[in-house]
């Protein structure tokens, strides 16, 4: 642990502020006391099934109604609301347009220069079926994976909705990742299409998405790729292969203006997401249905308490987990209106976040930490020239918050009037797992407070047996929830290896564990600590130390790397690399710089290392493991405690910390 890391421990565990819901707030809410909650959380405890049963009946539109709520006769593959059908799109969609919602605005969009385009259900239904008649035209039927690497564009959102309109999973690759990594992922998906578009906007630049696509598909290794579908958005020329490469405005528009929604089993595949895991590649996380459709569904519902007239942003690209659940499903399927922007706080424009909650009125927002701890540096002045008073609730995600960031962002940003719900989860999980429900959770600045009804958090020890209150331990799920994630793409025994029996089964049953640490305090409130496994959190973005160790070492100069991650005010940790050399290679100045644009190339620029330290050999113990810890501490610059007495060959660390 390095010294920030101690002393946001130190801040967090000396952390007595206690902040009430408002009489306000609460009375208003869906769910408006702590017993409220208490008595909706007993009930799920009780009788799991029951109430999963009726949330899923109620809160979604079903074909033909599920026989079985859950089977769990297999752990840990989990089938929810068996014999039933069901279709997401629908749910988002369909449902909405036959009622008052159909001209309610779905989707506002704004993109980096400006331009704003809306769609009301209806609207947002017509395209949606029209993308999804494009993609028969190209052939793409039920079960036919569909890549998309897209910007921040309407279109993105439109042909996730297309892809499950028609039951072809969707599996969304971020665009800031690198045409190698885009490769690695068509190529472990077996997709069938590509949806990209030319370019996309990113601070003032635009990033060419296609070139990227075409670089992918160049070496013949994605054979499966039959299609590619290009958004006109940045209008820089491309090239476009006839026969592989079509135009959405030529395709898309022409089409037939409905579609009939695929009547989807529940467990049928809905979209896989690639994650960073602790070793190996990224794996494919396979999310299915209607459990996930449920998940998305509720949590939004719980969390952000929904009103119809919500104007409601997260600030999240669509390429990660929480743009799938909280800027198209979870929204869309509550016929919320959902904002989505291209752009992103820049030199050019520090306001550009403030000025749209001002422009469009919002009155939910939820972001990032990173996000908040860069805000605060750049001063107050910047949000207090805005007009923020639309506000009445704001959300963080993807890492741990800091008390003094989360009192800032209630004061400066929320007017000190709106709640805050720290909301706690992973790409695995599918939705929130662990948060405040604005009307009933007193909160405490740097806790994600208690689980949701339904949820059976706990934080234990190595052996699985619960800690005392106080004591740190892993973050674990000790039930079955509808949004869990179903495997590993191509994978199951790694999904059984790496999450489910990681630490052993207390009375024969398995418990979930995905890589955090937390204590829980006196009240019962969680504190996730962070990841405890070599996965590091840069700016939100998950990223595991090996992945970015191999794409070094892919590098013919490099030997050996070894890179963990430093703790960092800004960005919650930055990246450190330990490289040794093949013989004869010297360290000279360009080497940084072209090791940093060689991870670029192989992973994307989230993953350049910050540092590169040159050394001639790595720490290690005599079985050939390397010593993460030693380097850890030689990376923040502090002493190295604890046993180094495994240590193959001392002189090492002498050389190291020179
Ligand atoms: C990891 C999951 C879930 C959407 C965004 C990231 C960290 C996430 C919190 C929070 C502390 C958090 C965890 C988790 N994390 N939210 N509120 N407090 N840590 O999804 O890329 O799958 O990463 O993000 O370490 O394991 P992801």
């Amino acid at each position: 642990m390095s010294k920030e890391s101690s002393k946001t421990i130190e801040s967090v565990l000396h952390e007595k502020r206690v902040f009430r819901p408002s009489e306000q707030v609460s009375d208003n809410a869906r769910i408006s006391s702590l017993d409220d909650y208490q008595n909706i959380y007993d009930l799920a405890r009780k009788d799991p099934e029951k109430f999963w049963e009726e949330a899923a009946r109620r809160e979604l539109h079903w074909f033909k109604p599920f026989h079985q709520t859950l089977n769990w006769s297999n752990p840990p593959f989990a089938e929810w609301f068996s014999g039933g059908t069901t279709n997401i799109s629908y749910n988002c969609l369909d449902r909405h347009i036959t009622g008052p919602k159909a001209n309610k605005t779905a989707l506002i969009w704004e993109g980096e220069p400006g331009d704003v385009r809306q769609f009301t259900y209806k609207e947002l239904h017509t395209d949606v079926c029209r993308t999804a008649n494009a993609l028969r035209t190209l052939g793409i039927k039920k079960g036919d994976l569909v890549a998309l690497y897209m910007p921040m564009v309407p279109e993105a959102a439109i042909a996730m909705l297309a892809c499950a309109r028609i039951g072809a999973p969707h599996s969304v690759v971020f665009g800031g990742f690198s045409s190698d990594a885009l490769r690695d992922r068509l190529i472990d998906g077996e997709a069938k299409a590509v949806i990209t578009a030319d370019g996309g906007f990113r601070k003032d630049k635009a990033v060419p998405l296609k070139k990227a696509v075409d670089a992918a598909l160049s070496d013949g290794s994605c054979p499966t790729v039959k299609s590619v579908l290009v958004v006109q958005r940045t209008k820089e020329p491309i090239d476009m292969f006839s026969g592989r490469d079509h135009w959405w405005h030529e395709l898309v528009p022409s089409q037939d203006e409905y579609c009939p929604a695929q009547q989807m089993e529940s467990e049928e595949r809905l979209f896989v997401l690639y994650t960073s895991g602790s070793t190996g590649k990224p794996k494919g996380v396979v999310h299915t249905t209607a459990g996930y459709n449920l998940w998305a569904h509720l949590t939004f519902q719980w969390i952000f308490d929904i009103k119809d007239n919500d104007i409601y942003w997260c600030t999240a690209d669509v390429g990660w987990i929480t743009g799938h659940s909280y800027i198209v499903y979870g929204p869309l399927s509550n016929g919320a209106t959902t904002v989505m922007y291209e752009g992103a706080p820049r030199p050019s424009n520090p306001g550009a976040f403030w000025e749209l909650i001002e422009k469009h009125k919002i009155s939910i927002f939820y972001t990032a930490p990173t996000a908040i701890r860069a805000f605060m540096k750049t001063g107050r002045e910047i949000p207090d020239k805005y007009d923020l008073s639309s506000l009445r609730l704001l959300g963080t995600v993807g890492e741990p918050i800091n008390p003094e960031a989360w009192m800032w962002y209630r004061e400066v940003i929320g007017g000190s009037k709106c709640p805050i719900v720290d909301t706690w989860w992973q790409t695995e999980t599918g939705g929130v797992m662990i948060s405040p429900l604005p009307g009933a959770t007193p909160t405490k600045p740097g806790s994600a407070t208690l689980p949701l009804p339904g949820i059976e958090a706990d934080v234990v020890d190595s052996d699985g047996k619960s800690v005392e209150v106080e004591e740190g331990g892993y973050l674990v799920i000790k039930k079955p929830w509808p949004g869990m994630m179903r495997t590993i793409h191509g994978n199951p025994q790694r999904f059984k290896e790496s999450y489910w029996e990681y630490l052993p089964f207390i009375n024969g049953k398995p418990i979930y564990f995905a890589g955090d640490g937390a204590r829980r305090d006196s009240d019962g409130y969680f504190w996730v600590m962070g990841r405890v496994d070599d996965v590091i959190n840069v700016s939100g973005h998950r990223l595991g130390t090996m992945e970015i160790e191999s794409a070094l070492v892919s590098h013919p100069f490099v030997s050996e790397a070894a890179v963990v991650g430093r703790l960092d005010d800004l960005k919650g940790e930055s990246i450190v690399a330990f490289v040794t050399l093949e013989s004869g290679r010297d360290v000279n100045d360009q080497l940084f710089d072209e090791l940093r644009s060689h991870v670029s190339k192989e992973i994307g620029s989230i993953a350049r290392p910050d540092e590169i330290k040159f050394t001639d050999a790595l720490p290690k113990t005599r079985s050939g493991k390397i010593m993460r810890r030693i380097l850890r501490a030689l990376a923040s610059g502090e002493k190295i405690s604890g046993d180094t007495s495994t240590l193959e060959d001392r002189s090492v660390l002498d050389k190291l910390r020179k």
